[in-house]
């Protein structure tokens, strides 16, 4: 097998669909740079909250937007999105930006201030010299990388997804969130044409895993 020089694989799904889980195995087994796009619409979140600029005020927001300045920081093999040199903190994760963040994520102007930083993402992969990149949301084989090597999307039965979240210990708005991310304009959470859909509701992650892991090296063999 011949190994390409740099592979991008694309993973989209619903919330706790498993995307986080399986990208991060798939980093290290190939030597791929994780990149989570959700924290980066979490972080944007966090930020415009704690600014007090609401999803509601447009002026506002695009004036925030243009004000804030992105760059990336690695933490193993995982890219983290610094805004004005700073990382996320723990309350990304919490209610009151589940809450919110898909309402920013929704407003076109949100999704283009972020559409090029996550293309530059493949620049701070070769730079780092990994071997490609694995990366996941909602819009990523879609419209982020419609031509990227392999594109996954996962699905898994809602009940089983809120399961999962309650077995991490965490309080969600899942329903409410793939309501929203489903119905928005602008880059919509929907399986794209020749996506490889795999629904995981009654697998394990190792054997998600495995079968994601037996496509991609087709490709590239693992390390
Ligand atoms: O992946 P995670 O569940 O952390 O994403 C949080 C939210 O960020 C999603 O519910 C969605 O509103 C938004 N998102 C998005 N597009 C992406 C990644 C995340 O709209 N590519």
């Amino acid at each position: 097998m011949s190994n390409p020089s740099f592979i991008i694989v694309a993973i989209d799904g619903g919330a706790a669909s498993g995307k986080s889980s399986t990208s991060r195995i798939l980093a290290d087994q190939f030597n791929l740079l994780h990149v989570d796009t959700g924290s980066f619409y979490r972080h944007i979140t966090a930020e415009l909250l704690r600014r007090q600029v609401p999803y509601t005020d447009l002026p506002a927001l695009k004036n925030a937007l243009g004000s804030l300045r992105f760059t990336t920081q690695l933490a193993g093999r995982s890219a983290q999105m610094l805004i004005d040199g700073l990382p996320a903190g723990d309350e990304i994760r919490d209610q009151r930006v589940n809450e919110h963040v898909s309402h920013y994520a929704a407003i076109p102007e949100v999704r283009q201030t972020l559409l090029a930083y996550q293309r530059g993402q493949v620049e701070v992969a070769q730079a780092h010299q990994f071997r490609g990149l694995v990366m996941e949301g909602r819009d990523i084989g879609s419209v982020i990388f419609p031509a990227a090597d392999f594109r996954f999307f996962l699905h898994a039965d809602p009940v089983e997804r809120a399961k999962r979240r309650a077995a991490e210990g965490r309080q969600d708005s899942i329903a409410e969130r793939d309501r929203l991310d489903s119905s928005r304009k602008t880059s919509p959470l929907k399986s794209s044409a020749g996506a490889i859909d795999i629904d995981s509701t009654h697998q394990s992650l190792e054997q998600v895993v495995a079968a994601m892991a037996a496509t991609i090296a087709t490709k590239l063999s693992p390390v």
